[in-house]
């Protein structure tokens, strides 16, 4: 096998175009072209001396190697002293003065920070990467080499960064059997079984990924943890996790339970202010630390989705979060008290119950309580990750207490990795809005960073779930979020555009189309989303009791889960106002609060998350809300249908795997747009009784249901929820071979036959497509979908394209129904072929 595989390898190198598994993400380091190569050559000296041999320092000079002879097919010489003759230098501030006092470095860095600096001293040039700490150095090594990867130029530096919040974590909810609870990149790269993996090659790679963004700690468990973490015979397989992040120079971090003195600690009681209690916690830390001395600290997720919490006891969450915070603190550790604090089994009745104001209400009392180690980590929104919400008003309320923001990388109401959805701009609406809390000019990121109220601590926390995929989250176009989560928090202001040129670069290589035809997907992408699933702060309309994935427009309702929108016959949207509504708008600052409280200014995007409103309400744009609708999903789905094309246009100048990868997945995605646009269109349809002004909802043209074919072995069975098939009905196949047919009676032509089928993950069936008994198609249903229930989750969609079609043509389908999956088939649409 071998000898072909290299072989084949030649051949892809020969066309310029390795086939690229994405598991490099943006640390690829790929040849430059010629001109480029040249002029960094001629601006980059040849030597390369390393001041400190910390491991993290190794980890510097190891990149940087790595980094230039990639790049530009060069092998740094390594000195051990500083020539005289010029070179690039790497090391701490301190270290370069005493071992090269003859070069100039007057400047004070703060901590993670940075300096590039290009020196000339008596003729000859020096490139130093310096900074306060090792950590800082080894983020100036990445950031050389993104520079010279983006193309910019490395000929007279002198660029100083400093991050501008000091935290910057991501955590991770693996659990410790190995899966990843809302993780779509595969298992866990921490744990199986149990126990942490033999192999912690991947634990190494990704701080390698997480020290390029400068992110500094990572949480390997579960929110929703299991106490086994902190079991002292359990510590040593954290150590070997700290182990293989710390020459990254990512600490470990670990999310714990507060019942944890009682379930491990073997205590009867988890009541924070026994002294007992307080006792098991400090000699806990001070286990953990002797075992791990760069322990990150911990995060807390207490009184929620059936967590315990200080509640059990009548205890605040200050009460909570001190008494773990007090025995960290003397180890410098930093508590992550999760805002994220709700009751998920609210009376779904009571019209002034309202889950989004569960997080202000639960802390703003409690502002100036908490210690200094102890950081509020919020949600970016008062919900739960939607397709939109609000900033959370809890960000303007706190003054006297640190705080993070909590931003999700894992898509989870986001198409869960199988849709393009980049987050960054999102976040940014989110991170720019101004939240009034001292006057005007106070944004979020200011909040969060400590600077508005000068807190020493605070910044950025990302739910990154990365997985043994070998592209970490399950699609390559899904790392921009993870790269542009790291370089927000390095520095919001960076632009949304910015940071999606930059990762395209980086990942795909600097061919303008590429770049632009990527990065305009990329920042199209978010409102496209929201187009076909929840526009106007509908939130994302999906199963939000089950997989959190494929459509279901009423699960949020009549539950105690508070996700609700509720949209009846008369009108829809939550009444948050402060006059007739649950007073959720009353928790922002008057300003922003007046802006959300008139209809005359709330911004259309949020008009039904703050308003309940009749269908016929006009909005900003001139449509009405059910216009809006309608329209907004029909535009979705076009856009979808579009990201297919706009990929194809690369083909040959991406390497053919990650383009074949991401043709079929967009392909995928172009199929689960058309089910969103018409099980929501045709949901408020029914609901409002309003027609769609341009006719579209409930006329497809060309569509031919399943229950209106001629069934052998099919039988019709009804879909749950209804809106989830067309017609609410499929046809599902209970023997080892079913057949559906009918026969053409439209015009001559060339068509295009797209076949929508269900396919579970229950098992692989198969389709054949007959046309006029020629065999047309064949393929089976083995995508890797979170679903056994023939719904929104498992509508797929499969086009059989270039078919020459005559009036009276028999088109049949076979299904081979597999395991627990019945081959099912909602209907089959006849196009005219778009080639
Ligand atoms: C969401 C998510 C849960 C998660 C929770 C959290 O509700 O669906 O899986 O545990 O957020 O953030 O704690």
């Amino acid at each position: 096998m071998l000898p072909r595989i290299h072989a084949l390898l030649g051949l892809l190198a020969a066309a310029g175009l390795q086939a690229e598994t994405g598991n490099q993400a943006w640390l690829r380091y790929a040849a430059l072209d010629d001109g480029a190569t040249r002029q960094v050559r001629e601006a980059l000296p040849a030597t390369l001396t390393a001041l400190s041999d910390s491991p993290v320092a190794e980890s510097a000079r190891g990149e940087l190697i790595r980094g230039i002879r990639g790049m530009l097919g060069r092998t740094l010489r390594v000195e051990s002293r500083v020539p005289r003759e010029g070179g690039i230098v790497l090391g701490t501030l301190a270290g370069i003065r005493k071992a090269a006092p003859h070069l100039p470095l007057a400047a004070n860095l703060e901590a993670d920070g940075y300096w590039l600096k290009t020196l000339r001293v008596d003729g000859a040039r020096y490139l130093v990467i310096t900074a306060e700490n090792d950590r800082g150095v080894l983020y100036g090594a990445f950031a050389l080499l993104r520079k010279i990867g983006l193309g910019e130029s490395v000929a007279d530096l002198d660029d100083r960064q400093t991050p501008y919040a000091p935290v910057r974590w991501v955590n991770q909810w693996d659990n410790l059997d190995g899966s990843i609870e809302r993780g779509y990149g595969g298992r866990s790269i921490f744990w199986d079984n149990g126990n942490v993996r033999e192999d912690l090659g991947r634990v190494s790679d990704y701080g390698r990924m997480l020290a390029s963004l400068g992110i500094g700690a990572c949480a390997i468990n579960n929110v929703n943890a299991n106490p086994r973490v902190l079991a002292s015979d359990f510590l040593p397989q954290v150590v070997r996790i700290a182990g293989a992040f710390r020459p990254w120079g990512v600490r470990v971090a670990l999310s714990v339970d507060l019942g944890i003195p009682k379930t491990v600690g073997g205590l009867d009681t988890f009541d924070p202010l026994d002294p007992r209690v307080t006792a098991w916690w400090k000699s806990k830390a001070d286990e953990l630390y002797r075992a791990i001395p760069d322990l990150a600290g911990f995060v807390l997720k207490a009184d929620s989705e059936g967590r315990v919490g200080p509640s059990a006891y009548g205890r605040t969450h200050a009460d909570a979060a001190n008494v773990v915070a007090r025995a960290l603190a003397p180890h410098g550790g930093l508590f992550f008290y999760r805002g994220f604090v709700y009751d998920h089994r609210m009376d779904w009745r009571n019209p002034k119950n309202d889950r989004a104001r569960a997080a202000d209400d639960n802390f703003r009392a409690l502002d100036g309580k908490f210690d200094d180690n102890v950081v509020l980590q919020i949600k970016n929104g008062p919900i739960d990750f939607q397709a939109r919400e609000p900033a959370s008003p809890l960000f303007g309320t706190l003054e006297k207490t640190n705080q993070a923001v909590e931003l999700q990388i894992t898509q989870e109401y986001f198409g869960q990795a199988r849709h393009l959805v980049f987050l960054v701009p999102m976040w940014k609406e989110t991170l720019d809005f101004d939240m009034h809390a001292r006057g005007a000019g106070t944004p979020v990121k200011a909040l969060v960073s400590g600077k508005t109220f000068r807190r020493p601590s605070g910044g950025f926390v990302g739910v990154a779930n990365v997985g043994l995929d070998e592209n970490w989250l399950g699609n390559h176009l899904s790392q921009a979020n993870l790269y542009g989560f790291g370089r927000l928090a390095w520095d919001p202001n960076l632009s949304a555009r910015q940071i999606a040129e930059e990762w395209t670069r980086l990942t795909f290589g600097d061919d303008p189309k590429v770049v632009a035809t990527i990065a305009g997907m990329q920042l199209a992408s978010w409102r496209i989303f929201e187009n076909y699933t929840g526009p106007l702060g509908l939130q994302t309309l999906t199963d939000i009791v089950g997989n959190h994935y494929g459509v279901s427009v009423e699960a949020s309702e009549r539950n105690g889960w508070g996700q609700w929108h509720r949209a009846d016959e008369r009108g829809v949207g939550m009444d948050r106002t402060i006059a007739t509504g649950t007073g959720f708008i009353g928790q922002f600052r008057p300003p922003v609060a007046a802006v959300y409280e008139s209809l005359k200014t709330c911004p259309d995007d949020l008009v039904v998350f703050l308003h309940h409103v009749p269908y016929t309400h006009l909005l900003h744009s001139g449509k009405t809300v059910i216009q809006y609708i309608y329209d907004s999903h029909y535009e979705g789905e076009q856009a979808v249908a579009e990201y297919a094309r706009q990929w194809e246009s690369l083909k040959g100048r991406v390497d053919d795997r990650r383009y074949q990868e991401v043709l079929a997945q967009l392909e995928y995605q172009g199929g689960q747009a058309q089910v969103w646009r018409d099980a929501v269109a045709r949901w408020f349809h029914r609901a409002s009784g309003i027609p769609d002004a341009k006719g579209r909802v409930g006329r497809y043209p060309g569509r031919v249901e399943g229950e209106a074919m001629k069934l052998e072995g099919y039988a019709v069975s009804e879909v749950k929820p209804w809106e989830a098939a067309s017609g609410g009905k499929a046809i599902e196949c209970a023997a080892a071979r079913c057949v559906a047919s009918f026969s053409y009676d439209g015009a001559p032509g060339w068509y295009a036959l797209q076949v929508r089928y269900f396919d579970q993950n229950n098992g692989a069936s198969r389709f054949r497509l007959w046309v006029a008994n020629q065999l047309a198609g064949e393929w089976a249903a083995t995508d890797r979908v979170p679903t056994r229930k023939v719904d929104g989750s498992s509508s797929a969609r499969r086009t059989v394209s270039g078919i020459a079609l005559r009036p009276g043509d028999e088109i049949r389908i076979e299904g081979l129904p597999d395991g627990g999956e019945t081959a099912a088939i909602d209907y089959i649409e006849v196009r005219p072929d778009r080639n």
